[in-house]
């Protein structure tokens, strides 16, 4: 029984993602049950990008790893193993994976996820990754929350299927995200206000300044420290959301990493009618230049993405 809705799927692309989804159903399962398994939030390790490593971030790797070896991916990047994986030489494509997303909201029952981007799979491992986001075929995330979800684009729209408990499979529930022009909330770590850039200083008080202001408007401060979470709010109501480069030593390019976070997430928001950039260049010029590189990323309403490339200069 496939664990998705063939709708919208394109057949190649089937066995890959459906893989991906039965993996979810499982993950799901295990993360509502929280306290009650093995302790999911416990410290582990550490990996290449220096990150703490949780129980639940490897459990979801080994897991994602075990179900697409046989479903057509030559290649597996992944935020939780240092080097790519070659997992069946005869696979078309190259998957990049963020197996669990938010962390650090474990413990605490709040939305965490998975983020997932595809190319087809070039000769070369790091070469089948280190490549312009735009050459991507596919990406998504998948949120485990009040709704398990996920959101995905084959670069027809971004579609978005919603886990139904009664069946078990995820089923089509939007043909088509439409990411609202216009935002009415903000999202960035405020604690690092004193590390930001005159341009992203100057932004973020234009949404404080609220109907006094320039904006005319009131802005809502929201940050779940989950970029799945966050993503999810502003591709369904709007919004911005900026982890921006700081002047933190590691932070020169921000917090988030181009392969498996910041490019999926801005085919989807593209693909949806918003923008994602750097600061000021569209992500899917980009390329990551190595497997872990961070990239600053500014993504969400069109017209608040245009505001802080023109802040930028
Ligand atoms: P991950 O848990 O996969 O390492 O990702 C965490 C990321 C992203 O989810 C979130 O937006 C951001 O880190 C939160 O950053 P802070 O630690 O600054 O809150
Ligand atoms: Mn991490
Ligand atoms: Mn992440
Ligand atoms: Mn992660």
């Amino acid at each position: 029984m496939s664990a998705i809705d063939k709708a919208l799927i394109p057949e190649a692309l089937f066995p890959t993602i459906d893989a991906l989804c039965a993996t979810a159903v499982k993950l799901s399962a295990v993360i509502a049950r929280g306290p009650l398994g093995q302790s999911l939030g416990a410290g582990v390790g550490e990996n290449s990008d220096g990150d703490q490593q949780k129980a639940l971030d490897v459990m979801a790797d080994e897991m994602f790893e075990a179900a697409l070896r046989p479903a057509g991916v030559k290649h597996y990047a992944s935020e939780e193993q240092e080097t790519v994986l070659v997992l069946d030489e005869a696979g078309a494509y190259a998957l990049a994976i963020d197996p669990l997303d938010g962390s650090s909201n474990i413990d605490v029952n709040v939305t965490i996820g998975t983020i997932f981007s595809v190319f087809e799979a070039e000769e070369e491992a790091e070469a089948s990754f280190l490549r312009p986001a735009s050459e991507q075929i596919a990406a998504g995330y998948i949120a485990y929350g009040p709704q398990t979800l996920m959101a995905v684009t084959f670069g027809t729209g971004t579609h978005l299927y919603v886990l139904d408990p009664e069946t078990g499979a995820f089923e089509l529930a939007t043909g088509q995200m439409d990411l609202p022009v216009a935002a009415k909330e903000f999202s960035i770590n405020a604690s690092n206000r004193r590390h930001w850039t005159l341009p992203v200083r100057a932004y973020v008080e234009e949404c404080e300044a609220g109907v006094e202001g320039a904006k005319g408007k009131n802005m809502n401060f929201r940050w779940v420290g989950s970029l799945v979470a966050e993503t999810h709010r502003i591709l369904t109501r709007g919004g911005t959301f900026l982890y921006p480069s700081d002047a933190r030593k590691g932070y020169e390019k921000g917090r988030l990493r181009m392969v498996y976070e910041v490019a999926p997430m801005a085919f989807l928001v593209e693909q949806a009618g918003g923008k994602a950039t750097d600061g000021k260049t569209p992500i899917l010029e980009l390329q990551a230049g190595a497997l872990h590189e961070r990239c600053p990323l500014v993504f969400g309403s069109a017209e608040e993405v245009d505001r802080i490339a023109e802040l930028h200069g």
